[in-house]
């Protein structure tokens, strides 16, 4: 008897839990179902789309200004399609230009590389879609703003610190990613600036390395081979500076030339805390993404912002690298 009686009291368990599971799945399903509906009706898509198109997506400094770029997204009440090229190819990054005007977005940042993106940005604009330029500028353009270094300083920085730290004597080769590319030229034409009034100090080549590390490279080991008078190189980019001091160490003349080039990425700053390069001149980039962001939504709500947002240009070296603290991801 007292086993039928459990078995009875065993069964009417079962079927209390089986109702009891039946009714909370069918109410989480419903919760769910209300959910899914609720993030595809168009009440809940964001406001604003925003294109955001960089240099090359396969890089640290890009990966950063996308980082800053989406964390802004975050906060605010916007969608941003961030793209770009893998690798450095200014025609790709045209094209993706003139496919963010035909998809009618809200607003378009841009790195402006070349001449070429003037009329592009332009479209753009008389179309009704206002664009920021973000890294490099194009200030004849139709652009409303400008977020980024301001390009000419860094190059005068660079200079002055070269100076200072070869005491007023050196004789220098440059190695710049690109003679057509605005930011390059500007980093070039600062850095001249700078030395032009000092004796001591000359410049005896200036080549080119089409952004790409390899490149740098081997213009750094021709250049060391035809002036071996040289002890100072000068970069323009993150990846210049990576090649210059392959090349140099491939000559074995690391040690005795002073480098300094562009951006406190981890592979520079390693370069730097082996004593292998000298100074980096650092950038924000997670900064210029996440401020894009803010200054677009300005814009497309009819805020005033200002003609040019410069972002700060740093100098890193053996002197003050244990007070450094890497500053890319700092919230604006
Ligand atoms: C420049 C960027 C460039 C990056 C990688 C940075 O110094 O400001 O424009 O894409 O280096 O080459």
């Amino acid at each position: 008897m007292n086993r039928k009686r459990a078995i009875y009291v065993l069964l009417m368990a079962c079927l209390v839990i089986a109702i009891g599971l039946s009714f909370y799945f069918y109410k989480k399903a419903q919760v769910d179902r209300l959910e899914i509906t609720k993030a595809t009706e168009p009440d809940n898509l964001p406001s604003y789309h925003f294109a955001l198109i960089g240099e090359e997506m396969d890089h640290d400094y890009w990966r950063l200004v996308g980082e800053g770029a989406k964390d802004a997204e975050k906060k605010y009440d916007v969608f941003v399609e961030y793209e770009g090229p893998r690798r450095s190819n200014p025609e790709e990054q045209l094209k993706l230009l003139d496919q963010a005007i035909k998809a009618k977005v809200d607003g378009i940042i841009v790195q402006a590389l070349t001449e070429d993106f003037l009329p592009m940005i332009n479209k753009a604009v008389y179309q009704g879609i206002p664009v920021i330029t973000i890294d490099t500028d194009a200030p004849e353009s139709l652009r409303t703003t400008y977020i980024g270094t301001d390009n000419y300083l860094a190059g005068q920085i660079a200079g002055k610190t070269l100076v200072e730290d070869k005491k007023g004597q050196a004789t220098v080769g440059i190695i710049t990613g690109s003679f057509t590319n605005a930011h390059h030229q500007l980093r070039v034409e600062g850095f001249k600036n700078v030395v032009a009034d000092i004796e001591g100090v000359e410049i005896v080549e200036i080549e080119e390395s089409n952004i790409t590390q390899v490149i740098a490279e081997e213009k750094t080991y021709e250049m060391l081979k035809n002036h071996p008078e040289i002890d100072a190189l000068y970069g323009t980019s993150a990846l210049d500076g990576i090649g210059m001091v392959h090349a140099a160490e491939s000559l074995n003349r690391s040690s005795s030339i002073y480098m300094i080039s562009f951006d406190t990425l981890p592979e520079n700053m390693e370069l730097l805390e082996q004593g292998k390069v000298d100074v980096l001149i650092g950038q924000k980039p997670y900064e210029m993404g996440y401020r894009s962001i803010e200054l677009m939504l300005d814009i497309v709500k009819g805020r005033s912002v200002e003609e040019v947002n410069h972002t700060d240009a740093t100098v890193v070296s053996q002197k003050n690298l244990d007070n450094f603290i890497p500053q890319e991801r700092d919230e604006p």
